[in-house]
């Protein structure tokens, strides 16, 4: 390993496995007690304000993981 951009890595796949795990686990069950609409329109909340964390952090693995596999 190799700081900071193993340190970039690896915080960024934590905050994207477990963004999408507490997506999963916590907002889809929580809307599924939701009537239809509602339920519809918080897990397309979610998804918008999710989207630009979810890329960016999708960005920061990659680029940092091909630096750290070219070394
Ligand atoms: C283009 C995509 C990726 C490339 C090229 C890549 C490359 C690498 C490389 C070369 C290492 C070893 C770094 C070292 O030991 O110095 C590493 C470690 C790691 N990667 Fe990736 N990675 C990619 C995507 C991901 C993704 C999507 C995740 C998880 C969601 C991830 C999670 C990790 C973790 C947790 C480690 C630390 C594990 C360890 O060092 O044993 N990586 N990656």
């Amino acid at each position: 390993m190799d700081l900071p951009i193993d340190v970039l890595h690896v915080l960024a796949a934590c905050v994207w496995v477990g963004g999408s795990v507490a997506i999963v686990t916590v907002a889809v069950p929580y809307g599924r007690r939701l009537p239809p609409r509602e339920r519809a329109l918080m897990l397309a909340g979610i998804g918008r304000r999710w989207r630009p964390i979810g890329w960016s952090t999708l960005a920061v693995l990659v680029g940092p993981g091909i630096a750290a596999a070219e070394r």
